[in-house]
Formats: C-alpha cells, sequence, structure tokens
C-alpha cells in the first residue's frame, strides 16, 4: 500500500494531473509547531525550472485541511494537500499504445487492469513527491537535534555535475546521479536488530522515491574491497566515538550516534527526447519515439530534496518507536 511507518505513519495520495496530491500524516505528537511557511524552503529545493528541470511550474502551496491549530499539530491525523494547475496532459497520449522504456506505463497498466491515471504519468510521476518532501517537513520536527547535509556528488559518473547535465539536456538525453545524504546530531539506540533495523527502514523508503537504483550506508559497496582492519571504526572514548565511520552510523541495525551516511543512486529520466525503440500495441510492431514534452533531464536535483524526506519520515517513525519503549529498570 500507500503508507510507510507504525507511529508516524504517512500516506500519499493523488495523481500528476488530477486536481490534486497530497499526504495524510498521523501520529505527529501533539504540540509540534508547525506552520505552512515552514515548508517552504523544502518545496522550493524539489521546484522545476532551474537548469536541467521540467519547466512545469506549480506554485506547490500546502494547505494543511486537518489536524492542526494556531500554529501547532492537533494530534489529529494531519491532511496537506497541493493543487495541480501546470497540466499539459495531451504529451501522454502516445504512451498508452507506446510505453516509455524504463517508465512505468506499461507496469501501471497491468497493476491497475488499465484504469490508471495515465496523463502525466498519473500516480507514477515525480510529481507525487512533493507529498513526501511535506511529510519530511513535519517528520524533521519530531527530530530537532538532527540536522541534514544533502548533495548530489556526481552526475553522469563526474564531479562537474552541471556539465554532464547541460551535456545530456543538449543531446535530448538524461543522465543519472548520486546524492549523498549525511545526518548529524541522531541519538544512539534507535532502530531494531533485524526487520526494522535503521538500513532496512531507511532503504525501504528510498525505494519509495521514483527513479531510485541503490542505496549505500558507509562504506557501502567498497566494504566488500576491504579487510576488517581498514573497514572498521576504533574506539576512541567512552562515549562511543569512533576514529572514522565506515559503518555510516549504524551498527547491528541501531543508530551509533555517529553521523549517519547514505548514497542514493538516482537513475537518468526515462523520458528523453532521444529517439529509443518500442513495442506499438496498436501496429502490432517496434517502433521509434521520441518523448515530448517537459522533462528533467537530471531527476537528481530536485530528487536530493525527495530523498531526504524519506529518511527523515523513516527517522521520525524510528525516534517516536524508541519514545514509547519502556525498561522496568
Ligand atoms: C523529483 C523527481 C522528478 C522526476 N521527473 C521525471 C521526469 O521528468 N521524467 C521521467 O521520465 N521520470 C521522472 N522521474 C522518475 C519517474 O517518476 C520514475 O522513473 C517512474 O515512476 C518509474 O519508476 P522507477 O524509475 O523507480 O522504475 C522523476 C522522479 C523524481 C523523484
Amino acid at each position: 500500500m500507500n503508507s510507510s511507518g507504525r507511529l508516524f505513519r504517512v500516506e500519499i495520495f493523488g495523481e500528476s494531473h488530477g486536481p490534486a496530491l497530497g499526504v495524510l500524516i498521523d501520529g505527529i505528537p501533539p504540540g509540534t509547531a508547525l506552520n505552512s511557511s515552514d515548508f517552504s524552503a523544502d518545496i522550493a529545493r524539489r521546484r522545476g525550472g532551474q537548469e536541467g528541470t521540467t519547466t512545469r511550474i506549480e506554485s506547490d502551496m500546502p494547505e494543511i485541511l486537518s489536524g492542526w491549530y494556531m500554529g501547532k499539530a492537533s494530534g489529529t491525523p494531519m491532511l496537506i494537500l497541493f493543487c495541480n494547475t501546470d497540466t499539459r496532459s495531451s504529451d501522454y497520449e502516445t504512451f498508452r499504445a507506446m510505453p516509455r522504456p524504463g517508465h512505468a506505463d506499461l507496469v501501471s497498466g497491468i497493476r491497475y487492469k488499465g484504469f490508471a491515471d495515465p496523463r502525466g504519468s498519473g500516480h507514477f510521476s515525480g510529481r507525487i513527491t512533493l507529498a513526501l518532501v511535506a511529510a519530511g517537513v513535519v517528520a524533521k520536527r519530531i527530530l530537532p537535534g538532527a540536522s541534514f547535509n544533502t548533495k548530489i556528488i556526481e552526475a553522469g559518473g563526474s564531479k562537474d555535475i552541471m556539465a554532464a547535465v547541460k551535456k545530456a539536456d543538449a543531446e535530448g538525453d538524461s543522465v543519472g546521479a548520486i546524492v549523498e545524504i549525511r545526518v548529524s546530531g541522531l541519538k544512539a539506540g534507535l532502530g531494531e536488530p533485524f526487520f526494522d533495523s535503521v538500513e532496512g527502514l531507511l532503504a525501504k523508503n528510498l525505494f519509495a522515491v521514483p527513479g531510485v537504483r541503490a542505496v549505500e550506508f558507509g562504506d557501502g559497496f567498497a566494504a566488500a574491497k576491504m579487510t576488517g582492519s581498514e573497514h572498521n571504526d576504533p574506539y576512541i572514548g567512552p562515549d562511543g566515538k569512533t576514529a572514522k565511520n565506515g559503518a555510516g552510523g549504524i551498527n547491528g541495525g541501531i543508530s551509533n550516534g555517529a553521523e549517519l551516511v547514505v548514497r542514493v543512486a538516482m537513475k537518468p529520466a526515462s523520458s528523453i527526447k532521444k529517439t529509443q525503440k518500442t513495442w506499438n500495441t496498436k501496429s502490432s510492431s517496434i517502433e521509434e519515439l521520441s518523448v515530448p514534452g517537459r522533462h528533467d533531464a537530471c531527476i537528481a536535483i530536485r530528487g536530493a530534496v525527495t530523498l531526504e524526506a524519506a529518511i527523515a519520515i523513516a527517522l521520525a517513525d524510528l525516534e517516536l518507536l524508541s519514545r514509547s519503549r519502556s525498561c522496568t529498570e
């Protein structure tokens, strides 16, 4: 289902070209301070119009319809709504017969038995991650000590991110990227050893973001090339402080108080002007497709903040679970 979390419960809904999209959040501690203006900074990071991103421009104004009173969360379910206005659905009609390679046109047809809203990629659009960003803003309110530092560290294998994006864009193509998210100020002791490990819950939420291809923590895949003496983090004090952070802030599925280090591979957007081949179900033949419309040449530019939100949502749930744990001693 489209929901995440146990105590901080998030459910997203909506379509790219339907009237609206949004998020329903349950479990916000009553009295959590929150105002519409608190959403502005993160929403701006996801907005189109920047180089290498879609030219679709929406106001993205959050309407808090419930669970909020006089600048504070009331504790009842909070519904946050965003209206869609800048839609151009005709761009998407071709994909009914000619599914875009790499996109969800074919599988959404199968999964929803032909009834899914195809306009603007419907529920499979990157547009829906606006709801995730809104939930991320609320989640961060539940993690007051945590500070997020998120950046694109490479695109198309190059450190010169904008050069790689401009090149792909000029060629009518798109480019993938790696986003690094660091969270400092997280307390030690969040998470469970097995299925609800910090890595497990974070990865689950990160893979909810469309276009995510891989996630690694700390040394990640590089750990497979290391020896124990290289990968281990030597303790240098009584408080669990370590000389380095190859584990990325997690041991045994539990946060260890060090900085959380997560890297996420985002794929190149599948909607490209460059000609690709696809199967046309009307003519029953392979045909060439050049995707029209407004698309991101590098989805990581707008996607970075959505990954941060996905992490914040999982951490807020873990934080509330840890507050609910009691001990008889
Ligand atoms: C912020 C954001 C913006 C996106 N923009 C586009 C886009 O302009 N064109 C496109 O084809 N895919 C875009 N995507 C990715 C698609 O939504 C995604 O590829 C599609 O739903 C299929 O899912 P998958 O790639 O995870 O298999 C975007 C994703 C995000 C997170």
